[in-house]
């Protein structure tokens, strides 16, 4: 794993932005994995920002989200689309239809997580796969625990991650929805190639684990040792309990 250690948060995005740059430039074509939370909203406001400033172009490029809550729809802002269309979607030159998100008012979740695995095949795979890190050591919804699924799957929910959160459910973690679906490790492992983001204090005994412990499913970001092409762009709090 290649560590890149920046200053701040901002120079955490700008590197995260300047890799995205530098794929679109070289591969028009090409197709990214992307998460939520806060830690990417910085980067994606440079994304946007470089669209406007007329760098950067999205209108071959496909996007395909880490995860989604079951049983909220676009209209609900807590649902990750809406963070989406309000982060980026709606921002730049995607082609309609080509922002995937899992759908989490589908009739039946698993086959909408079955699907989703297929497209992402049918898509040829993700070129550049940015993640970010749950407190917990989560990644996607992969939830800690004593096994973990390889691909697109339903889960429930644990309670750190309902409280985390909670910012778009009125801060109340019994509003978050109790389910959702995500990517299995296997298909995040598939990715050609992995970004990880992390900023914060609050992180640093994850970073820690995940990069000097080992690979466990009561860790899921520790199974990211397991593949050749993983950089984790990390601020110093968040790199401060590395050796
Ligand atoms: C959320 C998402 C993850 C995200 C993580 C970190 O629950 N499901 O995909 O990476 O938690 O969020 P944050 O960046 O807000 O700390």
């Amino acid at each position: 794993m290649i560590i890149s250690l920046c200053d701040d948060p901002q120079d955490v995005a700008d590197l995260a932005a300047q890799r995205v740059a530098d794929l679109l430039h070289d591969s028009p074509r090409a197709v990214l994995g992307l998460p939520t939370g806060r830690t990417p909203i910085l980067m994606y406001d440079l994304l946007a920002e470089q669209h406007a400033e007329g760098t950067l172009d999205f209108s071959q490029v496909s996007t395909y989200n880490l995860d989604e809550f079951v049983g909220i729809g676009e209209d609900h802002p807590g649902s990750y689309r809406a963070y989406m269309r309000r982060y980026l979607f709606d921002r730049v030159n995607l082609t309609s239809g080509e922002g995937h998100v899992l759908d989490g008012l589908a009739a039946d979740p698993d086959a909408e997580c079955a699907r989703f695995e297929e497209a992402i095949d049918a898509a040829g795979g993700i070129d550049l796969m940015i993640l970010g890190l749950g407190a917990n050591g989560h990644i996607g919804f992969n939830e800690p625990a004593d096994s973990l699924q390889a691909r697109t799957h339903r889960v429930r929910l644990l309670e750190p991650s309902r409280q985390a959160n909670a910012g778009f459910f009125g801060g109340d973690p019994a509003q978050v929805p109790a389910e959702a679906m995500t990517m299995g490790m296997g298909t995040i492992l598939k990715a050609r190639r992995i970004l990880l983001l992390v900023t914060g204090a609050e992180k640093a005994s994850t970073v820690g684990a995940m990069i000097n412990g080992p690979v466990t499913p009561q860790l899921p970001a520790s199974f990211l040792q397991l593949h050749r092409h993983v950089e984790l762009i990390c601020d110093t709090e968040a790199a401060s309990a590395l050796r």
